[in-house]
């Protein structure tokens, strides 16, 4: 038995949990999501690595107590090593590294993709999803990355295709910013769009934004969304900003047609490659903070199951960056025996 004490701390969550090997089980997690980012409409690097400095301590300190342990009972530490932005990283790893160090156990270093992929298997209460079969497809939105794998056993997987510029995430973010609302805007764009009624008002283009190689421009999809709104006169595309305030039923309509343009991207992209694939993939799993979106995550499952695949969702604690993830990952590797050095870098 082992339990491994996961630390995440790559953007603007500093994030801790506690995976129990035995009981194939999360005890406890808790992550504080950074509120210093919102007057300026993104994650400002320098505040983050401060604000996770601040933090780190007492977040992994009410975790163990809430996982009823103490730092003397953890066997492993599991933490993100790559990729995010250095300064946060680097929080994380050498507290990491120096708990690892003070108590003579094991530090295992996990990418942060890797956590987001396998998050799929973790249930609301923290138990492990014996449900999703591999091989599988994966599709991970984020703010920081999009991308579509085939998954083919813990640990085990293949890129297919990413965004070339802009993820998911950042388009919704972007664009909530541009219409008039704070970071992060996803969850924004979600309530607006319900409020137009998932109506596609504008038809923002969408063919030209996807690719045959299951690559995605997000960056491309957010100028057409500019472009539009200029032409209707509410954008200076010399500035690239809002010249007026945009009316209630504007700002729900763009939401709405930008988030059932993203979801005909993601919905062509996921029954093309189960249909290359034949139907020998029976399982799809929808992972990172755009995975909360429920209306993505009903129409992915509806296209998922018209070629006869089931779709997996994470619970949304465990979409958006969260240390849970990362204590599963550190778990199996930790049985694989992947240690890493305490001279382990971030990326
Ligand atoms: O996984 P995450 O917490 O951080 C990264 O690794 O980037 O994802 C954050 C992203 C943000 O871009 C946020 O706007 C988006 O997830 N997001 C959503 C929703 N909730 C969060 N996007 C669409 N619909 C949502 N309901
Ligand atoms: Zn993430």
């Amino acid at each position: 038995m082992a339990l491994i004490l996961g630390i995440e701390s790559s953007c603007d969550d500093t994030a801790a949990a506690v995976f129990d090997t035995a009981q194939q089980k999360i005890l406890a997690y808790r992550t504080y999501s950074q509120q210093t980012h919102l007057e300026y409409g993104g994650v400002v690097p320098e505040l983050a690595s401060r604000s996770h400095l601040e933090k780190i301590g007492p977040v992994v300190a009410l975790t163990l107590k809430q996982a009823n342990c103490t730092i003397q009972d953890i066997t492993a530490i599991a933490v993100t090593s790559k990729p995010g932005l250095a300064g946060s990283l680097l929080v994380g790893l050498c507290y990491a590294k120096g708990l690892a160090f003070a108590r003579n156990i094991p530090l295992i270093a996990v990418n942060h993709l890797e956590g987001h992929i396998f998050s799929s298997f973790l249930n609301l209460d923290g138990t492990v999803r014996t449900e999703i079969p591999f091989p599988h497809l994966c599709l991970t939105a984020s703010g920081g990355h999009t991308a579509l794998y085939l998954v083919t056993d813990f640990g085990e997987f293949t890129l297919l295709g990413q965004t070339r510029d802009d993820a998911a995430g950042e388009a919704f973010d972007k664009i909530a910013k541009l219409i008039g609302f704070s970071y992060p805007g996803g969850a924004t764009i979600e309530k607006l769009a319900r409020e137009a009624g998932f109506r596609d008002v504008y038809t923002y283009p969408r063919n030209k934004f996807m690719s045959t190689d299951y690559s995605f421009s997000f960056s491309g999809l957010k100028t057409a969304v500019l472009y539009d709104l200029a032409k209707q006169g509410f954008v200076d595309l010399k500035t690239g900003q809002r010249t007026t305030l945009l009316t209630a039923e504007i700002q729900q309509n763009v939401a709405s047609s930008l988030l059932i343009c993203i979801g005909d991207i993601f919905e062509k992209t996921i029954v093309n490659a189960l249909e290359e694939a034949q139907h020998k993939i029976e399982a799809v799993t929808f992972v990172g903070g755009v995975a909360c979106n429920k209306y993505l995550g009903a129409l992915l499952a509806l296209a998922a199951e018209r070629c006869k695949a089931t779709l997996f969702t994470s619970p949304p604690p465990f979409c958006t960056d969260n240390a849970a993830m990362i204590a599963f990952v550190g778990a199996y590797k930790f049985t694989k025996g992947e240690i890493a050095p305490l001279d382990v870098d971030i990326f």
